[in-house]
């Protein structure tokens, strides 16, 4: 089997091509190297001790789209990432959001071959500020947090058959909560190229004196230490989730299939409780201080994970303080 992977050099990407590398899939890794560089490609092949294909291409440029899949005509599935992330830069910056964004999945949709599976990135951010907690797939798109969070409810909307009109298409759109953690080798991981946005970057930089100090956004919301709560998933049970997910629209014989899953563990963690198993996990100090709330930040915000353990058979298997380690481990390596 063939799988496109877009965004396959990133982040997440990166995880989910050694994961099913390791299953036997055949990976096509495309990036336009914009978040990432290409060293990715070398401890991926190291990794999965082979040459995995790739094509530098930019995703939201129409002809390159269509050309990439004339010469590869022959994929069976596809896993789309590549999009950009930074919130605060998409608040900034919106039209080069909507631009990247928008374009790569109207492309992507156009020229993949009909009727194969497509799993598509989606994000917990689709669903606003939501007062029942956990949060179930079928609570509504709400107020997105920003243009980002715009261009992920949309690109759900572009996946439906109203929009696109395509006659045979099978996706899946996995909403994930909040990743963290990296591959235990060390040699893949989260390596933002800005100043970190997300909470355990940001730390692990500040615990190995690339950074400061950690200002924790907040301590006077309505929770039980005062500061917001998240559902922190595991970047290998993230990727796992995205081989179920895969598999599971490899089974389903309807050419006509869309659904929306939540990806999380179901357990809701404050940021003090993160940094306090952050300490007792690796025995080091984090120094941090008590700021003022971020513009924009949602109080409590975790998932209901039936609808993955019914349908994709999967549960994630990791605990906090594992990935909280091996975030450790990777940035302990990047300082070799
Ligand atoms: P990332 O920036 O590490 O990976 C995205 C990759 O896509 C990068 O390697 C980048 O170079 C590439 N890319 C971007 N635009 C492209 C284009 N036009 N053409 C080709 N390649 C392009 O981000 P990530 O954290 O791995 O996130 C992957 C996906 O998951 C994104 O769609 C993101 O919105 C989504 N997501 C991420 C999080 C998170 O917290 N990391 C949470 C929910 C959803
Ligand atoms: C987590 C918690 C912060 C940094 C973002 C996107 C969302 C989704 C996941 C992609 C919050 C606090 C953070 C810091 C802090 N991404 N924090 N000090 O905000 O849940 O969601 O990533 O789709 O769209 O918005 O993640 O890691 O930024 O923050 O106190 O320096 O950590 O206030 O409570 P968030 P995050």
């Amino acid at each position: 089997m063939n799988i496109l992977i877009t965004g396959g050099l990133g982040y997440i990407g990166s995880h989910v091509v050694l994961c099913l590398a390791n299953k036997g899939y055949n990976i096509i890794i495309v990036d336009n190297l914009s978040n990432c560089d290409i060293s990715v490609l070398e401890n991926l092949n190291q990794l999965t001790n082979s040459k995995l294909a790739f094509e530098k291409l930019d995703l939201s440029v129409r002809d390159q789209v269509e050309s990439f899949f004339k010469n590869y005509s022959n994929i069976d599935g596809v896993i789309h990432f590549a999009a950009l992330k930074s919130v605060g830069e998409s608040v900034r910056k919106p039209k080069k959001y909507y631009d990247n964004n928008l374009y790569s999945m109207l492309n992507i949709i156009e020229f993949m071959p009909k009727a194969i599976p497509f799993v598509f990135s989606s994000s917990c951010t689709v669903y606003g500020s939501v007062s029942n907690q956990p949060i179930t797939e079928s609570t509504p798109h709400g107020i997105a947090e920003s243009p980002y969070g715009k261009t992920k409810q949309i690109c759900e909307k572009i996946m439906d058959k109203e929009f696109h009109g395509i006659k045979d298409f099978k996706g899946l759109s996995l909403r994930y909560f909040n990743p963290l953690g990296a591959h235990s080798s060390g040699l893949i991981g989260e390596n933002p190229k800005n100043t970190p946005e997300n909470l355990l970057p940001y730390l692990t930089q500040v615990v190995s004196g690339k950074r400061e100090v950690l200002t924790v956004y907040g301590d006077d919301y309505n929770t039980r230490d005062g500061t917001c709560i998240r559902d922190y998933i595991h970047i290998i049970d993230l990727a796992e989730a995205h081989l179920k997910a895969i598999e599971y629209l490899f089974k389903i014989q309807d050419k006509n299939f869309i659904d929306y899953i939540n990806i999380g563990t179901g357990s809701g963690v404050s940021v003090l409780e993160l940094i306090q198993t952050f300490e007792k996990s690796t025995g080091l100090k984090v120094n941090y201080k008590i700021g003022k709330r971020r513009p924009g930040d949602i109080e409590v915000a975790y998932a209901e994970t039936k609808k993955a353990e019914q349908i994709l058979r999967w549960k994630p298997k990791y605990s906090l303080s594992s990935a909280l380690n091996s975030a450790w481990n990777w940035e302990n390596k990047s300082l070799d």
